[in-house]
């Protein structure tokens, strides 16, 4: 038996468990790391695991030698906002003045101006400059990227957007799940008729899945933006036409969106930093992945992050993602959210490393597939220039991939 290729002498490889569930609350604590490991690899998939010795009897068309460094499954980011016209760089001195978020939005700006850009933009140049962030991202470890439509609200832009992240799983060698989320700002033309604009949003869930264009769907809950009434809505009309389902929910203000997003049984709520203590149990009970977005926090100036701690200690699952987008989070830098989750979340090791490989998963429908580095699964992973798995959140601001493997190919070095 000749594999394809076969990767020996890994100091730490870690093997995360994704075939019971998430790792929920305490349990999110176990990480198997296997040291002086080898594996192998044949048809795009896992085919073997053991110890670097017993690799020695093993042929491969191509060997890999780690060198003693650390080899994880590909990385998993679980909420993005990928594909976007234009950049926001102005807004960082209205941040500088004290104007908040929800403030710069109101008055036209944030979300909206980038509105302006992504309908300008040819679906070229979105698919060009999008490419551009992801192949960053892919650099930086991750092999399996969620992507949210948002900056379109009106029917074409959005579908513009999906069209991008479809033809980029096309293109690129990683895995990408696109989520719709055309609620995610009232556009001004529709001031005071907020109500017309949600169900023309809800008109386009139809087109959008007989397309095959999106497998979630989200919404914006928030003051000033959607109300938690008019996200019940819209999401329980997603979860009947077949999608599953995200919110961008607590951020700013405590509506409640994490209470809503576990009686409607979605996959994830997202950001969470004001969730209330029933919104949280509420998550633990119904197996809501929390996904936590520390990088947002921190670009937005605040000093309260969601309560972490709190969650693991009620049995949330939490998985943390970058947030990539132009306004309240611009970086494809998951390491670096690692990092502000050991500081600000006061996450362990052990924790993060399941937060951005197995829970990720499971907070994208991907829970099992990806994250893992199993036989039979795919073969995705990423060798880390560093000398144990610890070091990833310790050292920040860096990227630490050595090289980037999705489907046993190489994609970046
Ligand atoms: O997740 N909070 C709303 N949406 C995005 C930000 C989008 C933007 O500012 O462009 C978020 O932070
Ligand atoms: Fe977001």
């Amino acid at each position: 038996m000749k594999y394809d290729l076969l990767v020996f002498n890994i100091g730490q490889l870690i093997l995360p468990d994704g075939n019971s569930g998430p790792q929920k609350g305490k349990n999110m604590a176990q990480l198997n790391i296997m040291e002086d490991a080898a594996f192998a690899v044949q048809d795009e998939k896992i085919a073997w695991i053991g110890a670097s010795k017993e690799a020695v009897g093993l042929s491969a068309k191509e060997e890999k030698d780690a060198g003693g460094k650390v080899v994880s499954p590909g990385l998993v980011d679980p909420h993005t906002h990928l594909v976007f016209g234009g950049s926001r760089e102005h807004e960082l001195g209205m941040k500088q003045a004290g104007m908040g978020y929800l403030d710069i939005l109101a008055n036209g700006g944030g979300i909206l101006s980038t509105v302006d850009a992504t309908r300008e933009a040819s679906e070229e140049e979105l698919f060009e400059k999008a490419s551009f962030h992801l192949e960053r991202m892919i650099s930086h470890g991750v092999t399996t990227v969620e992507a949210k439509s948002g900056y379109g609200l009106d029917s074409a832009t959005e579908l513009k957007q999906l069209k991008v992240a479809k033809r980029l799983k096309e293109v690129y060698p990683v895995d990408m799940v696109s989520t719709f989320l055309g609620p995610h700002a009232v556009p001004p033309a529709y001031k005071g008729r907020e109500e017309e604009f949600l169900q023309e949003m809800i008109l386009l869930l139809d087109v959008i899945r007989s397309a095959g264009l999106a497998e979630f769907a989200d919404i914006f809950c928030e003051t000033g933006v959607f109300s938690i009434e008019q996200s019940r809505q819209f999401m329980q009309t997603a979860k009947d036409k077949g999608f599953g389902l995200k919110i961008h929910a607590d951020e700013i203000d405590p509506l409640g969106g994490a209470e809503l997003a576990a009686s409607l049984g979605a996959a994830s709520a997202d950001h969470l930093v004001a969730a209330s203590d029933e919104g949280i149990q509420k998550l633990a009970e119904n197996g809501t992945v929390a996904v936590l977005l520390p990088g947002t926090t921190f670009y937005l100036g605040k000093d309260q992050f969601a309560r972490a701690r709190k969650m693991i200690e009620e049995g949330v699952a939490v998985a943390l993602a970058t947030d990539f987008n132009p306004g309240s989070c611009v970086t494809e830098n998951l390491q670096l959210i690692m990092s502000l989750a050991a500081l600000k979340l006061k996450m362990s090791a052990e924790e993060i490393w399941n937060a951005v490989t197995v829970n990720a998963a499971y907070a994208i429908g991907r829970g099992g597939e990806a994250g893992v580095l199993e036989i039979g699964k795919s073969a995705s992973f990423v060798v880390w220039d560093v000398p144990n798995y610890q070091y990833i959140p310790y050292h920040y601001g860096v990227n630490h991939a050595e090289s980037v493997f999705a489907g046993g190919k190489k994609v970046w070095e």
